[in-house]
């Protein structure tokens, strides 16, 4: 995690999209370039193991030529559902408190977003989050008005807290001890559909034992999500606190709007990441990916054992990125 093993060159680089890039970008840059693959359409990348059954299940929506945002909910529905992903949904680390508070945003093709934060007891926030997009006139509901604007579309409140989940919790309270590198594994899903048209999604249960009221980057539309159907689309995972302050997927996406590739593109924000972090020796992890208009994908993260899923016509699998 020490950007001082990098090699540094003596001039700086001009790209074919005619980007004069600083030295050190420069350099960084070439370790990294032919980690970009591409892809036809449909594809969808999500992080973590848990992207290997999302993509799956949202690639097999998009090569029905189902709609798009169906195929990212149906993706992370995969996640939500599933009680052993600690850090997504029904079964995730609840806060200091107990509670499970859950976060999650969604982007569709036209720029459109809706998210929820702090909601607790319903198991599908990123459903409740399309629907903020699609119902109301508002960019994010919070807490018990985002509560009652799902019951009020038929969701259904549910205990959200697994016994393994309790078990954990109530460990933790007597032993006050977490590994802060594990417990920030949102699901984030890009797409891509037949016709070339970007959506995306994110959900969590957020940072394990947090303060009662602690919202992530999850449900902040620029920080863990961002899609522009024109240039691409990329989210986060990770230590929240850290993609907010940078708000890095919207930077992910500006920097391929620039020229960089995906990789590239998650690279940098990922610098601008670390350049801020005052203990250099902290082990926190970010992750991103990001897909571009032609189909090319990647990510990078802050430390090391970040890795997503991909599928499209030909593979679903799971690939590692390179870290700082
Ligand atoms: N990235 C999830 C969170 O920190 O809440």
């Amino acid at each position: 995690m020490k950007q001082t093993r990098r090699k540094f060159i003596k001039s700086g680089i001009v790209l074919s999209s005619g980007i004069a890039l600083s030295n050190s970008t420069a350099a960084s840059i070439l370790s990294t370039k032919a980690k970009d693959q591409k892809s036809s359409f449909p594809i969808a990348i999500s992080t973590w193991s848990h992207g290997v059954p999302a993509t799956k299940a949202a690639y097999d929506y998009l090569s029905n030529g189902k709609n798009i945002l169906d195929a990212i909910e149906t993706g992370i529905h995969t996640a939500e559902s599933n009680p052993e992903i600690m850090s997504v949904g029904y079964g995730g680390f609840p806060d200091a408190e107990g509670n499970v508070t859950l976060d999650a945003s969604i982007m569709d093709k036209n720029g459109n977003a809706g998210s929820v934060a702090y909601l607790k007891n319903i198991k599908h926030p990123i459903s409740v989050a399309r629907l903020v997009m699609e119902k109301t006139d508002h960019v994010m509901l919070v807490g018990e008005g985002a509560k009652q604007f799902a019951l009020s579309h038929g969701f259904k409140e549910e205990n959200l807290l697994s016994d393994a989940a309790k078990a954990d919790w109530l460990r933790w309270k007597h032993e006050q001890e977490i590994d802060s590198s594990e417990n920030h594994d949102t699901i984030g899903l890009l797409a891509i559909d037949k016709d070339g048209n970007i959506s995306g999604g994110v959900s969590t249960s957020g940072a394990a034992y947090k303060l009662p009221g602690r919202v992530g980057d999850s449900p902040i539309i620029g920080a863990a999500l961002y899609v522009d159907n024109e240039i691409g689309a990329a989210c986060a995972t990770g230590l929240g606190e850290l993609v907010m302050e940078s708000v890095s997927s919207f930077l992910v996406v500006e920097k391929m709007r620039e020229g960089y590739s995906p990789t590239e593109a998650c690279e940098i924000a990922i610098q601008r990441i670390y350049k801020r972090i005052e203990n250099k020796e902290n082990k926190n992890q970010v992750g991103l990916i990001a897909i571009n208009k032609n189909g090319e994908y990647g990510g990078f993260s802050l430390s090391k054992g970040f890795d997503f899923g991909i599928a499209n016509s030909s593979e679903n699998r799971l690939l590692k990125t390179d870290h700082l």
